[in-house]
């Protein structure tokens, strides 16, 4: 039983939502859309907005401090720490550089990945692997972004859509054969990668005035595209995270699916054969946030008291790249 190589544990989890609250209402005052359309075709009602002179660092910071707190764990205590992003303070250094000095962790590695919706899935995935190999004993694991940066707030198609936030998970080595991360998935396809992306602000278009008049550093979106095959292929790696894991879909108690739409959330669920109250969803009141989706949803069950010890637990997430990802976890 003991000795077997080590798996990754969830030790505590925490979240950060700006306080600033933008209702769809407020949205009506700025692009031709309405609270009904925004509600029926998406589920979201609200979402919360970064304020001004902050950078996602810094809601990745208060979320950090909570799940630290919530695992008994100091900064001094960790090993690495991942965060997934598409939104860092600055194109460089990394979120989890600037991160790392903010806690005044030592002795660490830290690194973003860039998965776009699906980061908090990869950065999971890619801790979990340094925790299974025996390189590490500790990870902090982070999804933030703040995509309101991105926006167009001209584009009725996009702008209804997304929201800013931070998840974060602290993860222990155990040698407790039961628990922890089961298994990881994780897949791209980057022929969509125009299906969803911001065309300017890289190496290939940087910022020019005409690249500002032209709104070319805001969120491009071919959305009934991206609805397809998001459903499609959270339920296919779903489905496989599951099979790696030795795990049928009715021993899942709860599935902590990627928060863009309600619809693509009850599409997945129907799919999958499972019933919605066993099914998180809070995209009402954040929207889309990208990276954070996921950890904040999984921080909200676990404070509301939806998990328990033993409760196996599917995560799902599908974004820009197309990037997407899952993982089955035992609490
Ligand atoms: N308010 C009112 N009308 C809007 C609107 C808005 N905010 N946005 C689009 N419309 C209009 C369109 O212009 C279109 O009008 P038309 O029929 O006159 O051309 C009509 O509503 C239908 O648009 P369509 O794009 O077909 O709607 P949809 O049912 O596909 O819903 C999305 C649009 C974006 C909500 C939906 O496609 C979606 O959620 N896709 C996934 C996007 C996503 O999650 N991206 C991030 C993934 S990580």
């Amino acid at each position: 039983m003991s000795h077997s190589q080590p798996r990754s544990v969830v030790l505590g989890t925490g979240s950060e939502l700006p306080s600033k609250v933008l209702t769809n209402s407020a949205l009506e005052q700025l692009v031709d859309t309405s609270d009904e359309w925004i509600t029926v075709r998406t589920g979201i009602k609200v979402r919360r907005i970064l304020e001004d002179g902050k950078g996602s660092a810094d809601m990745a910071y208060h979320a950090s401090l909570r799940a630290m707190e919530d695992a008994g764990v100091e900064a001094r205590d960790l090993q690495a720490i991942i965060v997934g992003t598409v939104t860092p303070d600055y194109p460089f250094p990394s979120s989890a550089c600037v991160l790392e000095h903010m806690l005044g962790a030592r002795d660490v590695f830290s690194f973003d990945v860039n998965a776009a919706c699906s980061g908090f899935l990869n950065a999971l995935a890619v801790a979990d692997a340094f925790i299974r190999t025996g390189k590490i004993r500790s990870a902090l694991v982070v999804g933030s972004d703040a995509l309101s940066r991105l926006l167009n707030w001209q584009d009725r198609a996009t702008c209804i859509l997304f929201g800013d936030g931070a998840g974060a998970v602290v993860l222990g080595a155990s040698e407790d054969d039961g628990r922890g991360v089961l298994s990881t998935r994780l897949r791209t396809d980057g022929s969509y990668a125009k299906t969803l992306y911001v065309p300017a602000g890289g190496s290939l278009k940087p910022a020019s005035i005409q690249s500002v008049q032209r709104n070319e550093h805001t969120i491009t979106m071919n959305g009934k595209e991206v609805f397809k095959v998001a459903v499609r292929s959270m339920e296919e790696i779903s489905r496989e995270a599951l099979s790696d894991a030795g795990v049928s879909i009715d021993q899942v108690s709860l599935v902590i699916p990627h928060q863009a739409n309600r619809r693509i959330i009850t599409a997945l669920a129907d799919r999958l054969g499972l019933p919605l109250e066993k099914v998180v969803v809070n995209v009402d009141k954040y929207g889309n946030t990208s990276a954070a989706s996921v950890p904040v949803a999984l921080d909200e069950a676990r404070r509301q008291g939806r998990i328990q010890p033993g409760d196996i637990v599917l995560l799902n997430a599908f974004g820009a790249g197309f990037a997407w990802g899952a993982a089955v976890i035992r609490f």
